[in-house]
Order: structure tokens, then sequence, then C-alpha cells
């Protein structure tokens, strides 16, 4: 079977960037992605790229080659999934917020309304692909939802999971260490694999694309997950360590990387990972385990998740302590609030827990990120307020001291302190030297991405603290 006509459910920071780029190499088949959101699919079709609602190094150039081509962004759900013979679902899966398994189990009721809606609407037979970050076996969930439409469409469900990062997003889908696929070991199921094969068989090879059954590839997407997030709370960890030992993380990470056993990538410590997928997909595993009754295993993997806690933690009461006790009062300015370079996204970034230590203990917080909107900023901390029960009159109370600036020299002058939040390449080249002599004295950089250069910034007068520097 040849796919002419692909509809994904979700324009988000995964259906955005995948589509476009299956749109692109993929000229023969058209990609329709919907989404309730209006504005975001008016974003997504304005003229002026700058406006799209995903920031991607590589994106608008993408967009700005297929859309209209074989790339259209609408929000008519109905229509597309009609016209469709392959479905991404890759709408957003949040931890639970509420009831059974709140603050753990992953939130599939979009999924579910989504299979819902296909299972009302298909009047042919179709290939659903689980684009989103799933719990493992959730496709037998989709298939008896889908199933119970009783219009006699048949219905194969394939397990795709992403594993783009986020600001690497265009050249991760152009080059992918692998892409995975899952499905039933039926005669059907095969068919649909190997239907979805051939579609990225358009410019990956052979050796890059992974054929499993459904729950292998479900169940590897969390363990990549948990694995590469383990091992940021491991470098973390040692961090401590190494402020209380007079080691370097750095050359720590370094000497031990280059053991082709253990390798260099992502050990790079940190004020603590953020990001939509790495707390949620853990919590997520932590759950299941429970569910199957292995509290072991469980607790093993929740330690990696309160490690990242300890070390938002770490960072902002070491602040505190650093600054005589108390940043009451004091203009503490934070550069970057995204939760990682190269993006606009903000979900689960660190900056936002270490915002929240600090304005308990009434700092005023002067926020300059290059990419990420004030209204965005308030809303991160009113949403984790809000979560936690503050009340209403409280939000606006702690919101009037949480300033967002445009220039990074606003949020920097007359400050008491600055604390790196987001490793964005642009602060590395600031004029320090301007800098410190604009700051309150002694002028504390609180480096929690280890960018700068500590040494330099000694040397003009600062007092630096670097993530396991002592
Ligand atoms: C994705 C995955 O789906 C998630 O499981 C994974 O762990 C992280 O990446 P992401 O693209 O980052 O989510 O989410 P988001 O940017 O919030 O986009 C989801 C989109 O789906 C939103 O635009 C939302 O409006 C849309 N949506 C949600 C629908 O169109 N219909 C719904 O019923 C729910
Ligand atoms: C992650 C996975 O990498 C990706 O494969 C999956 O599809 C989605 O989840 P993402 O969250 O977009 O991607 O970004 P990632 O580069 O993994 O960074 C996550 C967080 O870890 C960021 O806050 C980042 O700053 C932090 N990090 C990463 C570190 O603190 N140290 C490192 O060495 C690497």
């Amino acid at each position: 079977m040849k796919v002419k006509n692909i509809c994904c459910l979700g324009a988000g920071y995964v259906g955005g960037p995948t589509m476009s780029v299956i749109a692109l190499k993929c000229p023969d088949i058209k990609v329709t992605v919907v989404d309730l959101n209006e504005a975001r699919i008016a974003s997504w079709n304005d003229k002026n790229l700058d406006n799209l609602p995903v920031y991607e190094p590589g994106l608008a150039e993408v967009v700005a080659e297929a859309r209209g081509r074989n790339l259209f962004f609408s929000t008519d759900v109905d229509t597309a999934i009609d016209a469709a013979d392959m479905i991404f679902i890759a709408v957003n899966t949040p931890t639970k917020t509420y009831g059974e398994g709140k603050g753990m189990a992953a939130d599939l009721k979009f999924v579910e309304l989504c299979a819902r809606q296909i299972a009302r609407v298909a009047t042919n037979d179709k290939i659903i692909v689980e684009k989103s970050t799933l719990p493992v076996r959730t496709a037998e969930t989709l298939q008896t939802i889908l199933d119970s439409s009783g219009n006699g469409v048949n219905f194969e469900v394939l397990s795709n999971p992403e594993f783009l990062a986020e600001g690497t997003a265009i050249d991760d889908l152009f080059k992918a260490d692998r892409v995975l696929i899952g499905g039933n070991q039926t005669p059907s199921g095969k068919v649909a694999i190997q239907t979805l094969v051939d579609v990225y068989s358009n410019w990956l090879s052979p050796q890059q694309i992974l054929t499993t059954n459904v729950w292998s590839s479900e169940l590897s997407k969390l363990t990549a997950n948990a694995f590469l997030a383990q091992r940021i709370s491991s470098i973390n960890a040692m961090s401590a360590l190494c402020e209380a030992t007079e080691a370097d993380v750095d050359e720590v990470a370094y000497a031990v990387g280059t053991d082709s056993r253990i390798g260099p990538k992502f050990l790079k410590a940190s004020v603590g990972f953020g990001g939509s997928c790495f707390q949620k997909d853990i919590l997520n595993l932590v759950y299941l385990c429970r569910f199957f009754n292995l509290p072991e295993v469980a607790d093993y993997w929740e330690q990696v998740i309160k490690l990242n806690d300890y070390q938002k933690y770490r960072f902002a009461k070491s602040i505190i302590t650093t600054l005589f006790n108390t940043v009451s009062g004091k203009k503490i300015a934070f550069l970057g609030w995204a939760f990682k370079k190269d993006t606009n996204d903000t979900r689960e970034s660190a900056a936002i827990y270490v915002a929240d230590y600090l304005l308990e203990d009434n700092a005023n917080i002067h926020v300059y990120d290059p990419k990420v909107s004030a209204s965005k900023i308030k809303a991160d901390l009113s949403y984790l307020w809000e979560l936690n029960g503050v009340t209403e009159a409280r939000i606006a109370q702690k919101l009037t001291q949480v300033f967002v600036h445009t220039e990074a020299e606003d949020a920097l002058k007359d400050s008491h302190a600055v604390a790196v939040l987001t490793e964005w390449d642009e602060f590395k080249s600031y004029d320090w030297q301007t800098i410190y002599q604009n700051m309150y004295k002694p002028a504390f950089v609180f480096d929690g991405r280890n960018i700068l250069d500590s040494n330099e910034l000694s040397n003009i007068g600062f007092q630096f603290n670097g993530i396991g520097k002592s």
C-alpha cells in the first residue's frame, strides 16, 4: 500500500516540525496538520514566517518550501481525518492534574478524544500512528475504541515515537539516529508497518528504520527518555559532590565521557533538566511500575526526578545563602527562561522553579530571554502557583515582583546578582565588563549552565558561582 494522504492531529512542537519535514521529503504525499486551536493554526499559516508558533532553527525554510504545495494547516479536523489514509496522533499527553494517578500518570484524554473522533468520522480503512509519547499498551486502548465504531472500517494502530529534541528538531528529523516503528505482528499489521517504512524511506536508509512489536516501541520511548534524564541526574548528583570536594564537574564529565562505554553526550551538569518530556515520561514510568506491582523499579526511576528537583532547589538556595541569607527586595537578573537554548518552549523549565523559590524570599526577578514573551513567563508562574493552591490575590501580588525585559541590558542594570538559566549562545558574548560596572557590588553571577568563562568574570571582579565548581 502507498500513502497518498496523511493527516496529523496536533500542530504542536512535535506534530508541526515532523509533518513539515515529511511533506518536504515526500512531495507526492499530501500532508494536512490539524489542531483545535485556531490561533495556532493561523500562526502556522502566517505569511510572515517569524510568526510560526514553534521556533526551531531551519523550520521556517522547510515550511516556506512545502506549505501550500503539499503541506497544509487547518482546523477542519473531520475533513482531514476522512480524506487521510494514515493519521498521526500528536496531541499533548501531560501529567494528570486530577483524580486517579494525579501528578504521575499521563493524561490520555486528548488521545482518547482523537480516537473517538476518528472512529466517528472515518469511512474507509486507515492506519493510525501514535506519535505522542504514551504508556505501554495504549495501542490496545486505541484499537478497542476504534473498533467499536461499528461502521465497518478497519484500523491498524502503529507506534512511531518521536525522538527529536527541541532546538535541533529539523536536523534530528533529517538525520535521525533511528526511526522506530512498532506494529502488530499479523499480516495486516506487517503491511501497515511497511507502509510507514516506505514514507521514511524517502530520505532515510533501511539501517535507520527499526521495526518492532507495538509494545516494545511504546516502551522504548519511555526507556530512552528515562536513560537520558538519568545521565543528567547522575552528573548533577556528582556536581554537588564536586562543590564539596574542589573537583570540577566539567573535568570529571570529560574524563568519564572519554570512556567509550560511557560516551561524552548528555553529561553537562546544569540547574536541572526541563522540557515537556523527561519529567512527564519518568513519572508515567514510575506509575506504570507501581501499577504492575514493581515498587523497587518504580523507586529507582523516581529518584531521577527527586534529584532533579533537588538540583533546582540547591541552585536557588545557593543564591539566597550567598547573598547574605536573603534576596528580599534585591534585583535578581535571569538570563534565559526557555528549558534549553534555541527554543521558545518553557515547559517544566528549571527557571520557573528557581524563580518560585526566590520569589518566596521576596526577590524581584528581572527576566530576559531572546525567544520567550512576558505573557508566557507570567503564565508559567501562575500555572505553577494555581497547581499548588495559591490564592488569586497572592498570585497577583507575587507577579508584581516579576519583570520581563526585551533587552538584556535592562534586566541586568542595577541588579545584585545574575543567574544564567538557559544556555543561549548570546550570553557568552556579552560585554561583562560593562555589566559589572552597572551592578551592585559585590556583583554575583550564578551560572546554572556553566557557559561563561569563570576566570574572565572573576578577573573582572564578579563573585562567580558555577554548577559543580568549588
Ligand atoms: C508532543 C507529544 O504529543 C507528547 O506526548 C510528547 O511527550 C511531547 O511532544 P507537543 O507537540 O510538544 O506534544 O505538544 P503541544 O505543543 O502542546 O501540541 C499539542 C497540540 O495538540 C496543541 O496545539 C493542541 O492544541 C492540540 N490538540 C490537543 C488538539 O488539536 N486536539 C486535542 O484534543 C488536544
Ligand atoms: C528530549 C529527548 O532528548 C528527545 O529524544 C525526546 O524526543 C524528547 O525529550 P528535549 O526535551 O526536547 O528532548 O531536549 P533535550 O535536549 O533532551 O534536553 C532536555 C533537558 O535536559 C533540557 O533542559 C536540557 O537543558 C537538559 N540537559 C540536556 C542537561 O541539563 N544536560 C545535558 O547534558 C543535556
